[in-house]
């Protein structure tokens, strides 16, 4: 039986657009971020298509003990670090990387007594003030965590762009500045870039690079879209018809009645909402593909269903495929349809919504 809605994955597209960053920022090592459930594409499944990258990343101890109890046994970092000292007895027994980006933490890493020696990588806040110490207390917060009997080597330093998509940004210019005075007094590994600075930023395409989006075949700069960065989507969202109405000018669609067509058409009653993670803020003319046809979304998103215009003469019917979005339909243009932006969409697609890939994942050992 097949299911709808469906997310489509094509993991030999996340394993070329992994490539694809590679070349893009050449000499640099990669710490592929795979959180939030691999940003909707399935985390183990996306973490075992990306067995080349040199690290993975995600924000949750949780999320990094699936990965182990999964059998992926490279190294993982945890992007947040611990959110406690119990979480570090955690992170020691499943041989987790730790970022740590407040004082608090390092207190924990100087108080553990376990034997395990960790990795470890020092955040720090450039500008974005989100986590991170601050450029004043890096010295000292350095010196303490090189003191610490628990870490396995000097730690690496790490700081977050907060605009490195904004052609010309100031601040994010000021980040880069400060991070690399910063790493020219601390020499040792480094980590600046997302996705947007592998592809914009020169001064960020330097030791340790941490592509998300893009490693989903999806582009993180405006006005461009992952193919013509030569990424490859990975995700396919798609579903079917399940109902076909005929309407008269003047026929209103939906609850509230948000719509009303002004001459006749046909409507095609498609099977996802935003019980599925199609969000209820898209806007009547979102694009949709029905049997490769245009079609527009018009009235409210149901929890279940929403309505597409497919015009007078289409001669759609049920169980014809509909695309939501995927390589034919980028999801960068459907995102403003919501008022939101790629990461969102995709991460949102629900629990019920059946997942498969494509070639399928390899059994691992
Ligand atoms: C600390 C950190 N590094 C890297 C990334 C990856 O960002 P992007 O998906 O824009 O490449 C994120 C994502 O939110 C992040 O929080």
């Amino acid at each position: 039986m097949e299911r709808f809605p469906r997310v489509l994955v094509d993991l030999a597209a996340l394993a070329q657009n992994l490539e694809v960053i590679r070349a893009a920022a050449p000499g640099c090592e990669i710490m592929a971020v795979i959180k939030a459930n691999a940003y909707g594409h399935g985390m183990v499944a996306v973490a075992r298509a990306l067995e080349k990258a040199d690290a993975l990343a995600v924000a949750r101890i949780s999320e990094a003990i699936a990965l182990r109890e999964a059998g992926i046994s490279g190294e993982i970092v945890l992007l947040e670090g611990v959110f406690s000292s119990e979480e570090l007895v955690l992170a020691a027994q499943h041989r987790l990387t730790l970022v740590l980006h407040n004082e608090q933490q390092i207190d924990w890493l100087e108080a553990f007594r376990g034997g395990t020696r960790f990795r470890c990588w020092l955040k720090i806040d450039t500008g974005m003030h989100r986590l991170g110490i601050s450029m004043q207390d890096s010295a000292s917060a350095m010196r303490r965590v090189r003191g610490c009997p628990a870490i396995s080597q000097p730690p690496g330093l790490m700081t977050h762009l907060a605009s490195a998509e904004i052609e010309g940004d100031p601040l994010t210019k000021k980040q880069l500045e400060d991070f690399s005075l910063l790493c020219e007094a601390w020499p040792g590994e480094v980590s600046s870039a997302n996705s947007a600075a592998v592809f914009l930023r020169p001064l960020a395409r330097r030791g340790w690079i941490r592509p998300g989006l893009a490693l989903y075949g999806v582009s993180p700069l405006p006005e461009v879209t992952g193919a013509d960065l030569g990424l490859r989507p990975a995700m396919r969202f798609e579903t079917r018809i399940i109902s076909i109405k005929t309407l008269s000018a003047g026929d209103a669609v939906g609850y509230n009645s948000t719509w009303t067509a002004t001459a006749p058409t046909r409507i095609g009653i498609a099977a996802v909402g935003y019980g599925d993670g199609y969000l209820r803020g898209f806007a009547n003319g979102a694009p949709a593909l029905v049997a490769n046809e245009q079609a527009q979304l018009v009235g409210r998103v149901s929890m279940d269903m929403i309505a597409l215009d497919l015009g007078p003469g289409s001669e759609a019917g049920i169980g014809d495929p509909v695309l939501l979005w995927g390589p034919e339909l980028p999801v960068e243009k459907i995102a403003p349809w919501a008022s939101t932006i790629p990461y969102e969409l995709l991460c949102n697609v629900s629990a019920r919504v059946h997942t498969e890939y494509l070639p399928a994942p390899v059994a691992m050992a």
